[in-house]
C-alpha cells in the first residue's frame, strides 16, 4: 500500500527521500512522487510508473526539506495528476495514507470557497483544508485544524514553501514513524526507509501530531497537549534489507525460512520446557481461564490460522474457529468472554485485521493474543498478549518466510495450551521441542530440491489454471500454494481438500489442468492416493509432492517431487517450501515481476 518519506536536514534530501520510496516498493504500488520546498517555493516531481522513474526525473532536484510518497490507488486511477503530493496554491503540499470517508462533502464545501481541485483523490482536500486555516495560524495548528474536520484513516506529511526548515506529521489508523538524527529529522511509514539514516525511531501513536524541525520535535496526542514518546533504537539492520545474492526478495526469503524458524524459536528450544510466558506475563493468568479459540487473519496469514485449527483441536483438545478478518467485523456473532481471541499478520497492520480485532473487543473478549512479526505495530499494541515472528523483513508481497514462522509459533500455542490441558507429558514435550529444533534443518533439506522444482515449473508456464489438492492439517497448504502461485504467475489456481473432487472440480480436470497435490506420508494418504487415481483415469497431469516411503510411483502424466521422510504435525511447514518454490519458478518462466506483482500490496492498510 501507500509509503510515506519526509526529512528536514541541512543537506540535500532528495536521494534519501528516493531511496527510502525504493525500500517501500515492496508495498506495492503505482505512482510515486515528491516535493521539496527550495527557495521559498515547492518543487514538485511525479511519475505514473515507477521510483526509478522518479528518481531520474528529479536527479537535478535540490531541497532540504522535502515528502515523498508511493501511491496504490484507491479514489482515482493511477495516474500523474493523481500521484502524491497533492498542493494547494503553490503553498501548502501534504503525502497521505489511508482514506479520507467525508472527502466528497469537504470537496464540496471547498469547491464552493474557491480551491480548484486538479485530481480524483480523497487527498487533495487535506491540502485545501490546510491551506483554508494557514492564514490564521502556524502550520502545526492549521494541519491540527484540518485533521479535525477529517472522518477516516490518515498518516500525513505536510510542509509549506514559506516554511522551509519544519515538517509536519500525523497518524490515526495508519503507521507512521518518526527518525531521529543529529540535526536531522525524518519520518516514514515503515522503518526499512529509514534504516539509511538512522536506527532511532519514535513509534508515533493513534492521533498523534508531530511538528519536525531541524534540531528538534514536538509530538501533540489527539487533544492537543505536548507528549513525549520513548525513542527505540530499532533491531532492523540496512543488510536485512538489501537483496544480496538472490534474484528476487521472494527467492531470498524462501531460502531464509532456516533461520527465520531457528530465531522465532531460539528462546524455547533453548530452554527445557515450555510455558505460557512466552506470550506474556499476564498469559499465566489467561490461558487456564480460555475455553476456545477464536482465530481471525486475513490472506496467507488466514492460512497458517487454518492449520493451527487442526493442530488446536487435535494436540490441545481445544475448540477452535478461523474466520477471514473482513467477514467477522462485520457479522453479527456470539460473543463468549472465554474465547482467546488471537490475531495473526505479517505487518500488524492490515486494515480489516485490526478491525476486526477492535470489533472482537468491543463485544466483551478480553482475551486477545497477536502473532505479529513487526514489534510496535497497531495490532501488537491493541492486544493484551504477543509472540513475535522473528522473521525479519519481509519484502517480497508474496508472503513465505512470514508464513512458516507463523506456523511455528502457532505451534508452540498448541503446546502450551496442551500441557495446560493435562494434554502433554513430559516426554511428548521433550519430543516435540526436539523436533522444534531439528526444523530449520529439515527446512534447509527441502529447499535443495529446489532445482528440481525449477524443472516441473516448465510444465505450467503455458497453463492458465491449476487445481491443488490436499487433505487434513495440509489442506490449508495446498491453498496456500494455489494462492502462491496465482499472486505472482497469475496463473488462476484453486485448492481443494481433496475429498471434495469428486463433487465438482473433477469437472475441469483434463490435460490443460495441472493437478499439484500434497501427498504426505500420513493417515489419509490411502484415500488421497484414490482422490489421485481419480484425477489420473480423466487424464490430467498431476504433480505430486510425496513424503519418502508413499510409494507414489513416478509414471506418465505423473510427476512426484520426492520430499524427505514424513515430519508428523510439523509436515505442514516442510510442504509449504516446494509449493513456495514452484510458484516462484512458474513466475521466472512467466516473467511476471516477482516481488511486485500487479494489483497487490503488501501491507493492505484501507478496508
Ligand atoms: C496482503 C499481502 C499478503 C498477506 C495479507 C495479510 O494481501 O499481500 O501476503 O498475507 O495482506 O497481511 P498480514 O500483514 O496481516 O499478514
Amino acid at each position: 500500500m501507500c509509503g510515506i518519506v519526509g526529512a528536514v536536514a541541512k543537506r540535500n534530501i532528495v536521494s534519501m527521500l528516493v531511496n527510502g520510496l525504493l525500500r517501500l516498493e515492496y508495498r506495492g504500488y503505482d505512482s510515486a512522487g515528491l516535493v521539496v520546498v527550495h527557495d521559498a517555493k515547492l518543487e514538485r516531481v511525479r511519475s505514473a510508473g515507477r521510483v526509478a522513474e522518479l528518481a531520474t526525473k528529479s536527479a537535478n532536484t535540490y531541497g532540504e526539506l522535502g515528502i515523498a510518497h508511493t501511491r496504490w490507488a484507491t479514489h482515482g486511477v493511477p495516474s500523474e495528476r493523481n500521484a502524491h503530493p497533492h498542493m494547494s496554491r503553490d503553498l501548502i503540499a501534504v503525502v497521505h495514507n489511508g482514506i479520507i470517508e467525508n472527502y466528497e462533502e469537504l470537496r464540496t464545501e471547498l469547491t464552493a470557497q474557491g480551491y480548484e481541485f486538479t485530481s480524483d483523490t480523497d487527498t487533495e482536500v487535506i491540502a485545501h483544508l490546510i491551506h483554508s486555516h494557514y492564514a490564521q495560524g502556524s502550520l502545526l495548528v492549521a494541519t491540527q485544524m484540518a485533521l479535525s474536520q477529517l472522518v477516516g484513516a490518515y498518516a500525513i506529511g505536510v510542509v509549506a514553501a514559506d516554511n522551509p526548515h519544519q515538517l509536519i506529521a500525523a497518524r490515526k489508523g495508519s503507521p507512521l514513524l518518526l527518525g531521529v538524527g543529529v540535526g536531522e529529522h525524518f519520518v516514514a511509514s515503515d522503518m526499512s526507509a529509514l534504516l539509511q539514516v538512522t536506527k532511532n525511531v519514535v513509534y508515533l501513536e493513534e492521533g498523534d501530531v508531530v511538528e519536525v524541525n531541524l534540531a528538534n520535535y514536538r509530538i501533540f496526542d489527539q487533544q492537543g497537549n505536548a507528549v513525549q514518546r520513548a525513542v527505540h533504537v530499532s533491531e532492523l539492520d540496512n543488510d536485512s534489507v538489501e537483496l544480496g545474492e538472490y534474484q528476487h526478495y521472494m527467492q531470498k526469503e524462501i531460502h531464509e525460512q532456516p533461520q527465520a524458524l531457528a530465531n522465532t524459536l531460539e528462546s524455547v528450544c533453548n530452554s527445557q520446557s515450555l510455558v505460557p510466558g512466552i506470550f506474556g506475563a499476564e498469559a499465566n493468568t489467561i490461558f487456564p481461564q480460555v475455553e476456545s479459540i477464536l482465530i481471525l487473519a486475513c490472506g496467507t496469514s488466514n492460512h497458517s490460522g487454518q492449520v493451527a485449527k487442526y493442530w488446536l483441536e487435535e494436540i490441545a483438545g481445544i475448540p477452535c474457529n478461523v474466520e477471514i478478518a473482513s467477514e467477522y467485523r462485520y457479522r453479527v456473532s456470539v460473543p463468549n468472554p472465554k474465547i482467546l481471541v488471537v490475531t495473526i499478520s505479517q505487518s500488524g497492520e492490515t486494515a480489516d485485521t485490526l478491525a476486526a480485532l477492535i470489533h472482537a473487543k468491543a463485544t466483551g473478549h478480553a482475551f486477545t493474543l497477536a502473532i505479529c512479526n513487526v514489534p510496535e505495530s497497531a495490532i501488537i499494541r491493541q492486544s493484551k498478549l504477543r509472540l513475535l515472528t522473528r522473521a525479519g523483513p519481509e519484502i517480497g508481497v508474496a508472503s513465505t518466510k512470514a508464513f512458516t514462522t507463523q506456523l511455528a509459533a502457532l505451534f508452540l500455542l498448541t503446546l502450551v495450551m496442551a500441557k495446560l490441558r493435562g494434554r502433554l507429558n513430559a516426554d511428548r514435550e521433550q519430543q516435540f521441542l526436539h523436533e522444534l529444533r531439528h526444523l530449520p534443518a529439515a527446512v534447509q533439506k527441502v529447499l535443495a530440491l529446489e532445482p528440481k522444482i525449477a524443472e516441473m515449473a516448465k510444465h505450467f508456464a503455458n497453463k492458465h489454471h491449476a487445481l491443488f489438492l490436499g487433505r487434513g492439517m495440509h489442506f490449508p497448504i495446498a491453498a496456500e500454494g494455489a494462492l502462491k502461485l496465482k499472486e505472482i504467475s497469475y496463473i488462476h489456481a484453486e485448492a481443494y481438500p481433496a475429498g471434495e473432487l469428486k463433487h465438482g472440480p473433477l469437472a475441469l480436470v483434463d490435460a490443460d489442468m495441472p493437478v499439484v497435490s500434497v501427498a504426505p506420508n500420513d493417515t489419509l494418504l490411502e484415500k488421497l492416493k484414490s482422490n489421485l487415481q481419480e484425477v489420473k483415469a480423466r487424464g490430467g497431469e498431476l504433480f505430486v509432492f510425496a513424503d519418502a516411503q508413499t510409494h507414489i510411483k513416478e509414471s506418465d502424466g505423473v510427476h512426484i517431487l520426492q520430499m524427505p521422510e514424513h515430519a508428523g504435525f510439523l509436515s505442514p511447514i516442510l510442504h509449504t517450501i516446494p509449493l513456495q518454490l514452484l510458484a516462484y519458478y512458474v513466475a521466472l518462466e512467466k516473467g511476471t515481476d516477482v516481488d511486485k506483482p500487479r494489483n497487490l500490496a503488501k501491507s493492505v492498510t484501507v478496508e
